[in-house]
């Protein structure tokens, strides 16, 4: 009885802890997720109710006078057939189509671009497994590549354009919206508001390869003038190593291999195949968002990344000696 109660209550804790879980899509801020939160209550509350109505019917049938087949009437002469007509296919008849027509009017309220239809703001590229994040709007100057973390303003539409160039990915932000998928060779768009600011976590929401689970991002909604600022931090090339030490790191990432796969706008630095680290130092996380950005993670990514995140593309790069790897985490940690 006491283990029953513990599993209840832990079961309970758990329910409760996990609606307030930042992904959880019982928490919309905006308004495709607000439709699709009050879709999710109907639904659960309608069968909710189905379910315990179907609990006390099978405890009333299991518990009602006892008999054999024979002492039984036969099932067409009065008594189950119109539970079975009714109950059967009456009832769950008239709520599947409501449901059904419910949801296609609500939904309807999504825009379904076509490719000429809309100018995005935004283009995301799936990788296996990251995020490429190009912000389109404005002439070339205005232009600028980050990753896994989508900074966006508040209260404004944003049209974005996903695309991948490997193998299927979804994009997947429940506090914003449904899932859209991201398919090689086609365009896909999806629109997200945020009615307040906030950072809202997000992941891939298909099955993508062996780190599919380590493909987060991060959206931040700013307010405006916020996200204006952020767009010209942005925009300018990487800052100068301040120290020594900086400066022999960013000598030991262009003269190694990093500066083959990654860009730092500014630099020498021009890879094109993996997250462009310009300001990598203003993003919370590293690794598809999946490790808190700070020196000791940092250090493992550059040392271990086959250890934090197997089968990613990041080599373990083992051949820098302690000094170098100091120096290359203070250079990468410079660029604000
Ligand atoms: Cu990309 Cu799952």
């Amino acid at each position: 009885m006491k283990d029953r109660l513990t599993i209840a209550a832990v079961s309970a804790l758990l329910f409760t802890a996990g609606c307030n879980l930042p992904q959880s899509t019982l928490h919309p801020a905006g308004r495709a997720s607000g439709i699709l939160a009050q879709l999710g209550w109907i639904v659960y509350i309608l069968f909710g109710a189905t379910a315990f109505i179907m609990w006390i019917l099978l405890a009333w049938a299991c518990t009602r006078k006892k008999g054999s087949l024979e002492t039984h009437e036969p099932w067409h002469e009065g008594g189950g057939q119109p539970w079975i007509l009714i109950g059967g296919f009456a009832i769950p008849f008239v709520v599947l189509c409501s449901l059904f027509v419910l949801a296609m009017e609500r939904m309807s309220e999504f825009p379904v671009h076509q490719h000429h239809e809309v100018t995005p703001e935004i283009e995301v590229i799936g990788h296996q497994w990251w995020w490429e994040v190009h912000y389109l709007s404005g002439g070339p100057s205005e232009q600028f590549v980050t990753a896994n973390e989508i900074h966006i303003p508040v209260g404004r539409p944003i049209d974005i354009l996903l695309e991948s160039h490997d193998v299927i990915h979804s994009f997947w932000v429940p506090a914003l919206h449904g899932k859209v998928d991201l398919i090689p060779g086609q365009a896909n768009y999806i629109r997200v508001e945020a009615d307040h600011a906030g950072e809202f976590p997000g992941q891939c929401g298909e099955f993508c390869g062996m780190q599919h689970a380590h493909m987060r991002l991060l959206v931040v909604a700013q307010s405006p003038q916020d996200y204006d600022a952020w767009r010209q931090a942005q925009l300018k090339p990487a800052a100068v190593p301040q120290n020594e030490e900086a400066l022999h790191g960013q000598e030991v990432f262009n003269n190694a291999a990093c500066a083959l796969c990654h860009s730092i706008r500014g630099t020498v630095a021009q890879g094109k195949v993996a997250p462009d680290l310009t300001h990598l130092a203003s993003r919370k996380m590293i690794a598809a968002n999946s490790y808190v950005n700070n020196k000791a993670n940092l250090e493992a990514w550059v040392v271990h990344a086959q250890s934090l995140k197997p089968g990613a593309e990041m080599p373990n790069i083992t051949a820098f000696n302690g000094k170098d790897t100091r120096a290359l985490v203070a250079y990468l940690q410079g660029l604000k």
